[in-house]
This record gives C-alpha cells, structure tokens and sequence, in this order.
C-alpha cells in the first residue's frame, strides 16, 4: 500500500484517518444525542467524560488530516460537471470545517460553563476560558447548529458515495477503501 496519494489511490494515511474518523463520528453523534437526553445523573456525566474525550481525539485527527494533505496532494476527481465537482469540493470542506467547529464549540462550551475536560482520565485539557454563561449559551448554540449541519452534509456524502458506486460504477468509493 502506497504512503502517499497519487492521482489515481489515496495513501494509507489518509485511508487511515478518513475512516477513524468516520467511525468515531458515527458513535460520537448518538452518544451525545443520548447523553443529552438523559436527567443529571453519574451515568450522564460519565457518557459526557467519553463524548468530550471522544470528541478532542476527533479534532486531533482532523487536524492532522489536514496537516498531511496539506503536505502532498490529492486525488483528481472523477470526470463530472464543473457543478458538481464544486458541489463534491464544497461538502468536502464543510466536513472539514465541521470536524474543526464541533470539537472547538463543545470545548468553549465546556469551559465557559467551568466544566473541566478531563481528556480520557490522562490529562485535564486548558480551559480555553473562564466561567462566561453568555458565552457557554453562544458556543451551546454553535454546537447545536454544527450538528445538524453535519447530519445533513454527512447524509449527502454516504449518499454521493453509495452513488457512485452501485449506481455510476466508478471507483470512488473503492479507491478510499483498502
Ligand atoms: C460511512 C460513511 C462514509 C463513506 C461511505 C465515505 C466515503 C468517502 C469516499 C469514497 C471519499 C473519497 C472521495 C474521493 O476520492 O474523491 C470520501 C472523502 C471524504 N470524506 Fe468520507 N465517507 C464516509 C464518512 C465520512 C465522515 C463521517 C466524514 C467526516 C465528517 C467524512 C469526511 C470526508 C472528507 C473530508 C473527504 C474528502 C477527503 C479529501 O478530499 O481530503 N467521511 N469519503
Ligand atoms: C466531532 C465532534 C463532536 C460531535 C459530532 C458532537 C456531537 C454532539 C451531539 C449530537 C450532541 C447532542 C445534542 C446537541 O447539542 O445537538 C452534543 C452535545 C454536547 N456536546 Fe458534543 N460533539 C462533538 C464534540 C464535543 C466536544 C469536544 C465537547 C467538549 C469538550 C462536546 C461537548 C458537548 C456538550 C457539553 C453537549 C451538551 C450540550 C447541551 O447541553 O445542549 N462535544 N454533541
């Protein structure tokens, strides 16, 4: 398996990461929903000590994904209309944003409201600031809208992917996989 991406293959790197990171987001998204649910309790605050810790390891990889294809190149995209190679760019890099925003939001939120990030038992993440409840409402609101943002850019890109594989029968989907 070849390390880095030609014009044709993706690199085990980013094989490694696209698919970690997709995993991780698949649990990370109804392990909040459910955690959110439920009334104050131990059981909550623990699920919140796993999606917040869940959730850094997300930006972690996000960043180094970002880091690594940044440093070499990419893939071409499948010949297709101009539009929808715009439309392909533009969903990719929302779920880059997002991987960014909805990590970032739920640390700000976490730290305005003086809750600490006590990131997988290890190590007690910064505060990025002090106690500020307008603040905590803003970032609480930002991470609301950042999810469902993401399930819909997310739902268009398993769709695209499922397209074009059962229905385009190109190598899409094959060339991201191992
Ligand atoms: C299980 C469902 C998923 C499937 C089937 C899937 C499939 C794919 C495929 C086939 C590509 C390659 C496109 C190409 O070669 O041009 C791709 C790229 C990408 N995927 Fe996914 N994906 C899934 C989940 C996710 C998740 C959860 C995220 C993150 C939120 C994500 C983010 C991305 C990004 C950002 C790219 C663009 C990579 C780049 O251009 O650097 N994917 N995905
Ligand atoms: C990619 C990463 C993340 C995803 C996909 C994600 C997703 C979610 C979802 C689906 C919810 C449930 C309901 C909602 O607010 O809409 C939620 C709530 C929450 N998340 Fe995240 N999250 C992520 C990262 C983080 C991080 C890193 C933290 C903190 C360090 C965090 C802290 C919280 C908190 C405190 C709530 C409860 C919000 C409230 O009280 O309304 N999240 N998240």
């Amino acid at each position: 398996m070849n390390m880095g991406n030609t014009e044709q293959h993706w690199g085990w790197p980013s094989k490694l990461l696209h698919w970690l990171t997709a995993l991780l987001i698949l649990i990370q998204i109804p392990l909040g929903i459910y955690a959110d649910d439920l009334a104050n309790s131990p059981l909550k605050l623990e699920l919140f000590g796993w999606h917040k810790s869940v959730g850094i390891l997300i930006l972690m990889l996000a960043i180094m994904r970002l880091l690594w294809r940044m440093a070499g190149s990419i893939p071409n995209l499948p010949d297709a209309s101009l539009l929808q190679r715009r439309l392909a760019n533009l969903g990719h890099s929302l779920l880059y944003g997002l991987m960014l925003v909805l990590p970032l939001s739920g640390w700000l939120m976490s730290s305005a409201a003086n809750r600490p990030i006590n990131w997988f038992w290890l190590v007690e993440l910064p505060a990025l600031t002090g106690p500020n409840k307008a603040l905590k409402e803003i970032a609480e609101e930002v991470h609301e809208v950042s999810v469902i943002l993401l399930l819909v850019v997310l739902g268009v890109h398993i769709g695209a992917a499922l397209w074009h594989h059962f229905k385009l029968r190109d190598s899409v989907l094959k060339r991201m996989w191992f």
